[in-house]
This record gives C-alpha cells, sequence and structure tokens, in this order.
C-alpha cells in the first residue's frame, strides 16, 4: 500500500534545473570552458560542491579548496538571481493540484532534495504549507544516489520506504530512490530514466490515485 510521496524539487515541482544550467554554464565560461545539456544530466540531484567538483574535472581545471568556495558562492548568487525573479506562477503545470489531491487521499508528502534553497523556492511558488516534511540539501550529507535524502524524509513521515513513491526527474534520483527500496516515477524522457517504475511528461499528466494504480 502506498502511504507517502517524496518530491524532488529542481525539475519536478518548479523549472529551476533549467536555472541552475544557465548559471554552472555561466561559470564554466568565466573558467574558460563550456557544459552542454547532456553534462548538465550528470549534475542532476548532486550537491553544488560535488557539481562544481564534476565540472571542473570536465573543464581540466583544477582549484584550491578557497577558490572552489569562491566559485560555488558565485555561481549560486547567480542563481538565486533568476530564483528571486520567481511567483507562484513558476511552479510547474498540475502541480498544486497533484499536491493537493495527493492530501485529499490521506497520502503524506515529503522533499527530498539536494537543494540548499529548497525552502526558498517552496516558499516563493506558494507550496511550502503543502508538505509535511522538508528534507534537502542543509539536512544530507551525501548526494543522489546515495538513498539519504529518501530514507530520511521516510523517517520524518514515519512511513516504511516500500510504501514511497518518490518522483525525480534525475536518473541519479530515481537511482536513489531503488536503493532506498522505493518505487520511482520518473518526470521527462524514457531516454534518460529508463531505470524508473513509470515515466510521465508532468504531474499535468496523471492524477495520483492513477500513478497509484499504474506502479503497482
Ligand atoms: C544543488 C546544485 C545543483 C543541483 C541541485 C539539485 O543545488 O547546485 O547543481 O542540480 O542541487 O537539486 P543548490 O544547493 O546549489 O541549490
Ligand atoms: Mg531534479
Amino acid at each position: 500500500m502506498i502511504k507517502a510521496f517524496l518530491f524532488d524539487l529542481d525539475g519536478v515541482l518548479v523549472d529551476t534545473a533549467v536555472f541552475h544550467y544557465k548559471a554552472w554554464k555561466r561559470l564554466a565560461n568565466q573558467l574558460g570552458f563550456d557544459i552542454d545539456e547532456e553534462f548538465n544530466e550528470t549534475l542532476k540531484g548532486i550537491s553544488r560542491m560535488d557539481s562544481l567538483d564534476a565540472i571542473l574535472k570536465h573543464g581540466g581545471v583544477s582549484l584550491s579548496q578557497e577558490e572552489k568556495e569562491k566559485y560555488a558562492k558565485i555561481k549560486n548568487d547567480w542563481y538565486l538571481e533568476l530564483v528571486n525573479q520567481m511567483t507562484v506562477n513558476d511552479i510547474l503545470p498540475g502541480v498544486e493540484t497533484f499536491l493537493k489531491e495527493s492530501r485529499s487521499i490521506g497520502i503524506k508528502i515529503a522533499l527530498g532534495s539536494a537543494s540548499k534553497n529548497a525552502s526558498l523556492i517552496l516558499e516563493k511558488t506558494g507550496i511550502l504549507v503543502l508538505f509535511d516534511a522538508i528534507i534537502d540539501g542543509n539536512h544530507v550529507s551525501r548526494s543522489k544516489p546515495d538513498p539519504e535524502v529518501f530514507l530520511k524524509g521516510a523517517e520524518a513521515l514515519g512511513v516504511e520506504n516500500d510504501a514511497c513513491v518518490v518522483f525525480e526527474d534525475a536518473y541519479a534520483g530515481v537511482q536513489a530512490a531503488k536503493a532506498a527500496n522505493m518505487l520511482a516515477v520518473g518526470i521527462g524522457s524514457e531516454e534518460v530514466l529508463h531505470n524508473a517504475d513509470l515515466i510521465t511528461k508532468g504531474l499535468n499528466e496523471m492524477s495520483p490515485s492513477e500513478i497509484i494504480t499504474k506502479i503497482l
């Protein structure tokens, strides 16, 4: 029986995955190289510092710890410039209805995100109140595909792992869900998310009850 839904943030509830890409690309360009969308896929679900390490490796650039912290902050400042322009209109289509319908059929809801900016974004888009628990980059030490973020989410909700469904747009996020012994709905393309139990283009495509029926 399904008792809880755990949602990734960037690319599932809000379109901030694009903002991360823009800000990381700008940083790479400043450091003298470029990143493309295909490489960006590998950063999804990965913490800020782990993302920076992956980008530097990709560009063949090595920096001291102090410089890395400086550049991570620069990237986050650029990212926040984009986030600060967000309003309630920036939640992805169908998200608010999906969350409300889930609650109305007794499903508990948690956030499971690698981002340290999660609460700010949920607040700006007006959906923070719909969550029973928030687990984000401030509560975990290991990036997806490690299951830590989802295990902590299930624990905070008081729900067994195998009664949880995770919603993810990242391959590493689906891997994390599987490692936590949870079911996974991939939000995006079959090509990227072939490890998910069910794939949909967005939360506006299926109702919570339909998801539960199809995934079991
Ligand atoms: C971090 C990373 C970003 C990654 C995101 C996943 O977010 O910077 O590359 O895609 O987690 O949600 P941040 O803590 O910087 O908001
Ligand atoms: Mg994501």
